[in-house]
């Protein structure tokens, strides 16, 4: 409430605290199947405050772009402990990520092996490379939120001989060296077997590709786990993912390979808490009550874009007992910017500060400025103290690239 005063809403606020006990619950659960590290997926909030505990802790870090690559850098990530990844990498983000001495990249693609192959013909130190495959694997989740699938731009398909040809197409190329497989499955899973699944077939490839004269130790089994935002949420807990995708990797002495994990959601998306202003309700009888917040897709678009749930409480009223079921409406030019469609709270007050936790992942990363809103300021709580990692962007930010 004090940190909404001030600075304002919308604002996110992240604990520190909250992270690093999530990091450390991989760590735990994962104990029995080392070697394994953990690789924070910086997709899910790559600020740099935030991105810097983690970093803090030793992870390395799984970046889509060469942007997350530098993110990371800056965070504190040694350029040696970071994979960067993506479909569709262009020649500028290779060399860039070459020049930044990144741990591994991440092919996928046969184009990206060509162009990678030019580029790396003249070096002496081999680039370390994964290969990302498509397990052909489809989890039960969003069909916007679904990687592993055959029908995906991601990844080599197993199934087709695809994987294979590519592997073989790196292991031919002088420069580069094929240590690691890979894949994602998607984000917001909950099922032990598909993950189960995924970690046998990137075992048997791995396997396979011995003969070829390529020495996998690395099994890149991606991230996606669910995390519990709602009470009724059902989710895996780290030890039945741990015992779900280690025992493969584990069975498979020969390759005593390394298991990387490659959390987002699951370690920054209970730590932060997106705080609103209620500005008005709008009630049709019979049909629903709206709630409208300053705030909506612009900082948070999941509910828009995945129809992601959240809950929601007064700041001020957290105990008070429920008195009707209402939905919350963001401030967007859009029908479809409604962050939850129903919750039940006590009747909420214009001035009121709503919260919305579990609001850490993909919202803040996914921020706009669509109908001209600014992007919301980022407090890190650390230590009993709050302070700024973002502020507040202002219009003078938005056209300052602009011109008449
Ligand atoms: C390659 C890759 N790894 C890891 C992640 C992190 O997923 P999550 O945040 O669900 O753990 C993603 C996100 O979708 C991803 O694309």
């Amino acid at each position: 409430m004090r940190l909404a005063e001030r600075h304002g809403t919308p604002l996110y606020v992240y604990d520190a605290a909250t992270i690093r006990a999530a990091y450390r619950a991989y760590q735990q659960a994962f104990r029995p199947y080392r070697p394994v590290r953990t690789s924070y997926a910086v997709k899910a909030c790559a600020l740099i405050g935030v991105a810097a505990v983690i970093a803090g802790l030793g992870a390395d870090a799984s970046a889509a772009s060469i942007g997350e690559v530098l993110a990371a850098r800056r965070a504190g990530f040694p350029a040696e402990r970071i994979q960067l990844h993506g479909n569709a990498k262009t020649d500028e983000e290779l060399r860039a990520a070459l020049r930044a001495g990144v741990g591994r990249i991440v092919v996928d693609g046969a184009d990206e092996i060509a162009a990678l192959a030019r580029l790396v013909r003249r070096r002496s130190d081999p680039q370390r490379v994964w290969l990302r495959v498509s397990p052909g694997i489809s989890s039960d989740t969003h069909e916007h939120m679904r990687t592993g699938a055959l029908d995906s731009k991601f990844g080599a398909p197993l199934a087709t001989g695809d994987a294979l040809a590519q592997a073989r197409a790196i292991i031919a190329t002088p420069g580069l060296r094929l240590v690691g497989v890979h894949a994602h499955l998607g984000t917001e899973l909950h099922e032990a077997d598909r993950y189960r699944e995924l970690a046998d077939m990137l075992v048997a490839f791995a396997r396979e590709l011995r003969p070829l004269g390529a020495r996998v130790s690395e099994i890149g089994l991606g991230g996606g786990l669910k995390v519990p935002i709602r009470a009724e949420d059902h989710v895996l807990s780290l030890r039945e993912y741990a015992d779900a995708v280690g025992p493969a990797v584990r069975a498979a002495g020969d390759l005593r390979a390394t298991i990387y994990l490659e959390p987002g959601r699951s370690v920054v998306g209970r730590s932060g808490v997106a705080l609103y202003r209620v500005v008005g309700t709008k009630r049709v009888p019979g049909v629903r009550t709206f709630v409208s917040v300053d705030g909506g897709m612009g900082d948070n678009i999941r509910p828009a874009l995945y129809g992601a749930a959240y809950t929601a409480l007064i700041a001020d009223r957290a105990t008070a007992p429920p008195e009707e079921e209402v939905a919350i409406a963001g401030s967007y030019c859009e029908s479809g910017d409604v962050l939850i469609r129903s919750v039940a709270l006590p009747t909420p007050r214009r001035g009121e500060v709503l919260a919305v936790p579990g609001s850490g992942a993909y919202a803040v990363a996914m921020a706009s400025n669509y109908n001209h809103h600014v992007r919301p300021a980022v407090a890190l709580i650390d230590g009993g103290r709050a302070r700024i990692v973002r502020k507040r962007e202002t219009h003078a930010d938005i056209w300052r690239l602009e011109r008449r």
